[in-house]
């Protein structure tokens, strides 16, 4: 049987990405776009603007990639796309584009699950996870704690009840003039704050069966906090330190018991927050107190990626699993993880 060379495309939000992946070889090549700059001034993702960037840039990275990866587009095998949860129109643009494509080549399609391949990437690394896992999902639309029992089956486990971990770093690094999105702004202004300054407290974590999380209360604490104590540059760093210290603590302390009631002794972290490097820490550490094993994607599959698209549409096509049978195009800007099962 032929060897699976899958193109995969991410258009969900503010990255155009494009990879191939091979079933033998692995990753082949990956490209990224960032839209970041064009969003900077409005201070969040403009759908507008994010559509129109995404098919200027498309097809030009879909012609790098396969050069990159040393192929002809009549080397594909399938493609795989972002088909959920994002922005409509982004959504739309990478959607139609892989549909025509795959049309043209006469080639399977498959829409994947944007959280599904964020937290199936570390599985592109060496020594990658087996099923079954726990996993840890923190990006800037959510901060979800999910049992991956196997390929396509997701049970939630815990989720946040108002903001996602990158949403409130987000917040609170936009209240300090770091721009947006700011997380990773946030963790290096962190690193000069002084930590006795000030303590946030660990949300949600007194009911010891509570898996989910809050943290729009923090998030309130720094802006109330930053009124009163002045917006000198220090203060500034010292309120990023106490506030990244109790979002990372809060999802480890989170994640080490959703390990232990469900006994899995693997922990996967991925999403954009996966990319900090004291939640980072803060896990290995917890995972040698607890005997499990922790794995993370490298830093840029941390972030949205194409290449965890290429991956997860190669792993469902070698099962022989087509999600595209007809001609009509769909997108699912709202996609529940667990609607897969
Ligand atoms: O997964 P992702 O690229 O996009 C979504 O699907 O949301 O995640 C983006 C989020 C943003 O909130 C960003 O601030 C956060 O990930 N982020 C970080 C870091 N790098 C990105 N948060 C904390 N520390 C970082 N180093
Ligand atoms: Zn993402």
């Amino acid at each position: 049987m032929k060897n699976l060379c899958i193109l995969g495309i991410e258009t969900s939000c503010d990255e155009t990405a494009v990879a191939v992946y091979q079933e033998r070889k692995g990753l082949l090549s990956h490209i990224l776009h960032t839209q970041s700059k064009l969003h900077a001034d409005y201070g969040g993702v403009v759908p507008e603007l994010a559509s129109r960037d995404h098919i200027q840039n498309l097809a030009p990275l879909v012609h790098a990639a396969i050069k990159q990866a040393g192929l002809e587009l009549s080397d594909l095998t399938g493609i795989a796309y972002t088909q959920g949860p994002g922005l409509v129109g982004a959504l739309m643009v990478g959607t139609v584009f892989a549909r025509s494509l795959g049309y043209a080549l006469s080639i399977p399609t498959i829409g994947i699950h944007h959280l599904e391949a964020h937290l199936l990437a570390p599985m592109l690394e060496n020594n990658p996870p087996e099923f079954p896992f726990i996993a840890l999902l923190v990006s800037g639309g959510h901060t979800l704690l999910i049992k991956v029992e196997e390929l396509g089956h997701y049970q939630m486990l815990g989720e946040t009840l108002d903001d996602a971990a990158g949403e409130a770093l987000d917040k609170t690094a936009k209240l300090l003039g770091l721009g947006y999105p700011g997380g990773a702004k946030l963790e290096v202004l962190a690193k000069t704050g002084n930590p006795n300054r000030f303590k946030f407290p660990r949300p949600m974590v007194k009911n010891p069966q509570d898996l989910n999380f809050s943290f729009s209360g923090l998030k309130t604490l720094a802006m109330t906090t930053l009124r009163s104590e002045g917006s000198e540059l220090q203060t500034k760093a010292d309120l990023a330190y106490a506030f990244q210290e109790a979002i990372m603590d809060t999802l480890v302390i989170k994640s080490s018991r959703a390990i232990k009631k469900t006994q899995i002794e693997s922990l996967v972290v991925a999403g954009g927050v996966s990319a900090n490097q004291t939640l980072r820490e803060k896990l290995k550490s917890a995972s040698k107190e607890l005997g499990i094993r922790v794995f993370f994607p490298r830093h840029e599959f941390c972030t949205d990626n194409a290449a965890m698209i290429a991956y997860t549409g190669c792993l469902y096509l070698s099962q022989k699993k087509y999600s595209d049978q007809n001609l009509e195009v769909e997108v699912y800007p709202r996609w529940k993880l667990s609607a897969k099962d």
